[in-house]
């Protein structure tokens, strides 16, 4: 069963603690049910214990998250690696890196903004927490809301944020193919119950659709950043070896503080919906 038990303390957001084990969500179906109901129906994150496959290899613990995410939906490919297991780690040579690939702040964002249908769920499994900082943090849709009506002219933001429609971009680092145009998608930020939002791909997007861009547009938009920003203070879930993060990419924002060693590893999976 369910813990149905959401810690709304400042340290966890939204993250619902599940103590089945991973097991019985690749083999049972009703286990898949109550992560599914989690995800799709709850506050769209759980945290699940998967440290008997930190026994494995990389390669079979690998595996072994493909299948899961093919349990939930598609693994898809991302990037240019040959695996579709991402290794989310600092790489402080890059030219341009990527959120992921920074040790600095990672602002609260959802993936993939810029395609018609963003990745549902996200997975993250730990492989070697940071030493110091580095904590994951969470932020559904529905809080997010709750907090911006408690705002002055938080109404006034997310009628905009729900009304008009945003131009997103790939960054061009991202882009694999240069055959095909760099992806972007026109949308609002905010629906009755998702959200779409990375404040660089809306800026990229401004930049290329400069019609779309007006006043009241960026206003919002930095009213919205500044806002997830004060979010950053709270202290977040540190991952230990071996937990795994799943978060409803359509439901809720996810952001990652900075951290102080350079050898902080997660394996990324990035999961399709499925077919209705
Ligand atoms: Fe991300």
């Amino acid at each position: 069963m369910l813990n149905t038990q959401v810690d709304q303390s400042d340290s966890t957001f939204d993250v619902l603690p599940m103590s089945m084990s991973i097991e019985k969500v690749l083999t049972e179906d009703q286990s898949l049910a109550d992560v599914r109901t989690a995800l799709d129906k709850g506050s769209g994150s759980i945290l699940l214990d998967a440290s008997q496959w930190l026994d494995l290899c990389d390669v079979d613990c690998q595996n072994e998250l493909i299948k899961l995410g093919n349990r939930l939906g598609k693994v898809v490919q991302r990037g240019k690696t040959e695996s579709p297991i991402w290794r989310v780690e600092s790489k402080p040579d890059k030219a341009m890196p990527s959120f992921s690939e920074q040790s600095n702040d990672a602002p609260f964002h959802t993936d993939a903004s810029y395609y018609p249908a963003p990745m549902k769920y996200l997975i993250f499994l730990s492989i070697t927490p940071a030493s110091q900082g580095g904590e994951n943090l969470i932020l559904s849709h529905r809080r997010l809301l709750d907090s911006l009506r408690e705002k002055e002219n938080g109404r006034e933001i997310i009628s905009i944020l729900s009304q008009s429609e945003f131009p997103f971009s790939m960054s061009p680092s991202f882009h694999v193919d240069s055959s095909k145009e760099l992806p972007l998608e026109v949308a609002p930020v905010l629906s009755d119950d998702s959200i779409r939002f990375q404040i660089k791909a809306i800026r990229n997007g401004f930049h290329r659709k400069p019609e779309l861009m007006s006043t009241k547009k960026v206003y919002a938009i930095e009213q919205l950043e500044s806002h997830l920003a004060g979010f950053m203070k709270n202290r977040g879930e540190k991952l230990k070896a071996g937990q795994m993060l799943i978060v409803n990419n359509w439901r809720a924002l996810h952001a990652r503080k900075a951290f102080g060693n350079e050898k902080r590893l997660l394996f990324r999976a990035s999961v399709e919906a499925e077919l209705e």
